[in-house]
């Protein structure tokens, strides 16, 4: 009997030990949530009018926008990288809907420089000079410079010669107030400006990461404030995820461009075929004009996305149908409610395509699978908060050691 209990938690523990040399492939870095972000009918129009400019600047790079843009600061979610040797600090947004890293350089006197951390090249032993020049407009204003190429650690990693704009001008962008210090695009090298191979690019050629693959855990108004998740680079963690990964391959390698089967409010068919992006840099749903006309009809809602209504809990599920699953977005998470006055998340630019940002992200586990251009989808395992994962590996780490110990 005694010998049969024994053979039970032999497995157990080898199952745990398999568990947790499938863990050590993949690598963390804690992505941090800004502690004043806020959906709200102001800040919502704001970013719709930022992401308009974020995205006609690749079609019209030439063509200024003439339009004036409300100041915009309400980024969710950064982490922690180093750039250098020793390692300068920098944090910054992981943005699958662009492709360049840049951060402010220490010749950089503008007034977003001056709030935010810069890089010191001469205090770094590893950099290396380019000097080609660098630009990339955001809206009414743009961030340029020049380019440098020095190491860039993040995750327990240390990605050799990375190319980076080192940023000497950041005029009439919305990133003054922003805590991040710049932006780590990881999106598809041909968005790159300048031909730069993107970090993570770098990464696989380096042999650094087991398998081209890095995934998100995002929490969207998640209950741990400051806590907003995890980058996994190296693959997935199915311990942050219910269920399995549907999967659908990327239609075009520029952004993260995928084929939805439909999109429905409640029993209401708003698209069919359509396409739609995964951008973490976004946190609102945009919807191609007409469908947004389609969705605003429904709710009986202004230009702007506002409504009358007393409270979210009458209104149905957003679904979209990813490669025959559907994912559904409850009300609560795409309408906000202030006071009589409900908005929609759910905002449009001139674009011909969705973007799925935090409201999409933050409810489901997104993998982000570079060797086989796909994506994976699965529903965020928000039964467990980001502690008690953490907590529970604890337990099993402690668990496996117990159950050696008794063995041996
Ligand atoms: C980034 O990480 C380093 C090393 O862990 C730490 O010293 C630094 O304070 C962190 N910076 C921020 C802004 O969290
Ligand atoms: C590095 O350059 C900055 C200005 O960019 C200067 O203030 C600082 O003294 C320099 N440090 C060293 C060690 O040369
Ligand atoms: C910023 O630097 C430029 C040249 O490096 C100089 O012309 C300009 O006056 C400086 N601006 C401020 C506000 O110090
Ligand atoms: C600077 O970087 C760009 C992009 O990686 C590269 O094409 C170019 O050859 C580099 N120039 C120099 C002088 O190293
Ligand atoms: C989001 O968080 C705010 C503040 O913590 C809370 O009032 C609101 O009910 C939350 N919304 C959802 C959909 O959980």
């Amino acid at each position: 009997m005694a010998s049969f209990q024994f053979k039970i938690l032999a497995f157990l523990a080898g199952l745990l030990v398999l568990v947790g040399e499938a863990n050590s492939a993949i690598h963390r870095i804690p992505i941090q949530r800004s502690p004043n972000f806020k959906r709200s009918h102001k800040n919502i129009v704001a970013e719709r009018d930022f992401v308009q400019q974020k995205y006609s600047r690749q079609y019209s790079a030439n063509r200024y926008p003439t339009e004036h843009l409300s100041n915009f600061d309400n980024f969710q979610y950064y982490g922690n990288i180093s750039i250098g040797t020793p390692a300068q600090y920098f944090l910054v947004q992981f943005d699958t809907g662009s492709s360049n890293l840049w951060v402010p350089g220490s010749s950089c006197n503008s007034t977003a420089c001056q709030d935010h951390q810069v890089f010191y090249k001469n205090q770094s032993s590893s950099y290396v000079a380019n000097g080609t020049t660098f630009s990339i407009l955001y809206g009414t204003g743009s961030v340029s410079g020049y380019l440098s190429v020095d190491s860039v650690g993040f995750a327990g990693l240390t990605v050799q010669s990375q190319t980076f704009g080192e940023v000497t001008t950041e005029q009439g962008t919305n990133f003054v107030d922003a805590y991040f210090d710049g932006i780590l695009g990881m999106g598809f090298p041909s968005l790159a400006v300048d031909g730069v191979t993107p970090t993570f690019q770098n990464m696989i050629q380096q042999g650094l990461v087991q398998s081209p693959v890095f995934s998100f855990f995002l929490r969207d108004n998640g209950s741990v404030t400051f806590y907003g998740g995890e980058l996994i680079l190296g693959g997935s963690d199915s311990s942050l995820y219910s269920g399995y990964l549907t999967y659908t391959d990327v239609i075009e390698t520029a952004y993260w461009k995928f084929q939805t089967d439909y999109i429905k409010i409640g029993t209401t068919f708003i698209s069919t075929f359509a396409a739609a992006i995964a951008d973490t840099g976004t946190s609102l749903i945009i919807a191609p004009l007409s469908q947004y006309a389609q969705i605003s009809q429904l709710f009986n809602a202004n230009s702007e996305g506002v409504f009358q209504c007393s409270s979210t809990t009458s209104y149905p599920d957003l679904i979209i149908n990813i490669n025959g699953v559907d994912f559904r977005i409850p009300a609560k998470y795409y309408i906000i409610q202030e006071g009589y006055y409900c908005s929609l998340a759910i905002q449009s630019i001139n674009q011909d395509f969705w973007i799925m940002g935090d409201v999409f992200l933050g409810r489901f586990y997104t993998e982000f699978d570079v060797g086989n251009q796909r994506l994976g989808f699965a529903p965020v395992n928000s039964a467990v908060s980001l502690r008690q994962v953490h907590l529970w590996r604890l337990l099993t780490l402690l668990l496996a050691c117990g159950i050696w110990k008794l063995r041996n």
